[in-house]
């Protein structure tokens, strides 16, 4: 029998400083600590992401390893994310991987954020079967992936301007929500009327998205009521919630099916920090009930930014032999079909 593998996961992209450990594709441990220091500044603050990944890397680790119960010595590898993400925060993730790897005389394994985010289908049953279809959703990326084989993914649609999250978020703003305002809407809108306030659906060809003039529309339709009834919001903030999420996944729903039909693929996924939201979730398993579609739909743990997606990536990585040079620098632009490193 061949001995076990094991890998140790870091991800430090934007504001989760996160560690997971997993051997021969079973994940032992998922270690997340959220920044809460953007808070107050409605928005991640980057040299402030970075600060806090330094304080916070050391222990996540050390909690990650503990609740695996491994020793640093069992290690085969370390995995991290190359990018995209924030470059001071990659930063860190990167040379403390580099720092590890190389004093534990390990390989170490690059990893892309946004296929992590798609791979993280592979850690528990029912894992889709090749080819399928991801709609892959977060604060920085909206975008309809082809996955063909494990390294083998084309996008065939994306946002032409914001990404589905920072649409959520922005809206959030505009009324007055906390940040990160997509969980808060999630949660408001689930007490209104989704059909109370019909919002505009963006005619965009193809099977790509644009975002930003949804935002602008909300914009505007708030002004608006709030010139008769300066208690708009506040009055009536569940409704307004449920319409935007109503619209917004609506927008993502209808792009999917077009791509369904375009590919002929019915095995579809979601993934990122958006696969978190009820609305999708629901819609995703009315499809499947329906007879329509086979879904997956990640845990949260796994919809939001974690280490157990990089982990899973980084194990067949490995297992494919693509490791990382020493030499390997962070890519704040890195882009899904790039290769890393
Ligand atoms: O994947 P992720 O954690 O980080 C990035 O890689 O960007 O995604 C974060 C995004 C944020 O825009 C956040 O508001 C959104 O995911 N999000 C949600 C929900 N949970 C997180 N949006 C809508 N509903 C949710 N339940
Ligand atoms: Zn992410």
């Amino acid at each position: 029998m061949l001995p076990p593998i094991t890998l140790l996961a870091i991800e430090s992209s934007c504001d989760e400083t996160a560690a997971a450990v997993i051997t021969d594709g079973n994940i032992l441990s998922n270690v997340v600590s959220s920044q809460i220091v953007h808070h107050s500044y409605g928005g991640v603050v980057p040299e402030l992401a970075s600060r806090a990944h330094e304080k916070a890397i050391v222990t996540v680790v050390e909690q990650a390893l503990h609740q695996a119960q491994i020793q640093k010595h069992q290690l085969n590898g370390i995995a991290f994310t190359q990018g995209p993400g924030l470059m001071g925060s990659l930063l860190v993730g990167t040379c403390f991987a580099k720092a590890l790897a190389l004093s534990l005389n390990i390989p170490l394994v690059a990893v892309n954020h946004m296929e992590a985010h798609i791979y993280a289908h592979l850690i528990d049953p029912p894992t889709p079967k090749y080819p399928f279809l991801c709609l892959t959703v977060s604060g920085g990326h909206t975008q309809i992936v082809k996955v063909s084989n494990f390294g083998r993914l084309e996008i065939i649609g994306q946002t032409l301007d914001d990404a589905v999250g920072e649409a959520f978020d922005k809206c959030a703003k505009i009324l007055g929500l906390p940040y990160p305002g997509g969980p808060v809407l999630d949660k408001l809108a689930q007490h209104g009327n989704p059909h109370a306030y019909p919002l505009p659906i963006p005619e965009i060809s193809d099977l790509d998205f644009s975002f930003s003039g949804f935002k602008t529309a909300v914009l505007y339709f708030v002004q608006n009521q709030q010139k008769n009834q300066p208690d708009f919001v506040e009055k009536n903030l569940n409704d307004i919630c449920a319409s935007i999420q109503y619209t917004l996944i609506e927008i993502l729903m209808r792009k999917l099916k077009k791509a369904v039909k375009q590919t002929q693929i019915t095995q579809v996924a979601i993934a990122g920090g958006v696969a978190a939201n009820s609305e999708l979730r629901k819609r995703m398993h009315q499809m499947q009930t329906q007879g329509h579609w086979q879904v997956f739909i990640p845990k949260f743990e796994y919809c939001t930014d974690n280490a157990a997606m990089v982990a899973i990536t980084g194990y067949h990585k490995l297992l494919h032999h693509q490791t990382a040079p020493f030499n390997v620098t962070p890519n704040p632009r890195l882009t899904l079909t790039e290769p890393t490193h």
